[in-house]
């Protein structure tokens, strides 16, 4: 169900309903086969390619993106099926000058390698810590981390990039200096 030209109506589809997708604060009217999952409406047909597809079958976490604050693989569910609620992808949260504290903290404790499943270890990382109860110890990180997975295993910096952010969050005085 892929369609080459982004932003182009699916003329392929046996039957196209109207879509309207809200993403990273911006409203998209499309006309999409209702097949087509959330994923693919994203990168196919809005041009955001940040979230990326690994396995396409909920294994994986590249395709994390964040539906209603809650983190959920892009992959497993129809674009039909998330209107009328915000949806933010990694485009969404920081910008090359600006980025976000997760985005910051990545590159400073060399969070990747390859940066395929980057965004969706961000994206996981952001709603672990500002929209759920921020984990307790490194053991905890990895363990609410698991869904995504790094073919190139950058796991402790990916560990240790999370656990910075948390800790600036509880002291930012000392995060500032740091
Ligand atoms: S691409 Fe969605 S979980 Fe792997
Ligand atoms: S950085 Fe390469 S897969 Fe994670």
């Amino acid at each position: 169900m892929d369609n080459p030209e982004i932003g182009q109506p699916d003329e392929t589809a046996d039957v196209a309903v109207p879509v309207t997708l809200t993403v990273n604060g911006r409203r998209h009217d499309l006309m999409l086969d209702p097949r087509v999952t959330l994923l693919d409406a994203l990168r196919n047909y809005l041009g955001f390619t940040g979230t990326k597809k690994g396995c396409d079958q909920g294994q994986c976490g590249a395709c994390t993106v964040l539906v209603a604050d809650r983190r959920i693989d892009s992959c497993l569910t129809l674009a039909v099926m998330n209107q009328d609620v915000p949806i933010v992808t990694i485009e969404g949260l920081g910008a090359p000058e600006s980025l976000h504290p997760i985005q910051k903290a990545f590159i400073e404790h060399d969070g990747f390698q390859c940066g395929y499943c980057t965004s969706g270890q961000i994206m996981s990382a952001v709603a672990l810590l500002e929209h759920e109860k921020p984990p307790a110890s490194d053991t905890e990180i990895r363990e609410r981390m698991s869904g995504n997975l790094c073919r190139c295993g950058a796991y402790p910096g990916i560990v240790e990039a999370i656990r910075c952010v948390r800790d600036a969050a509880r002291n930012p005085v000392a995060g500032e200096a740091a």
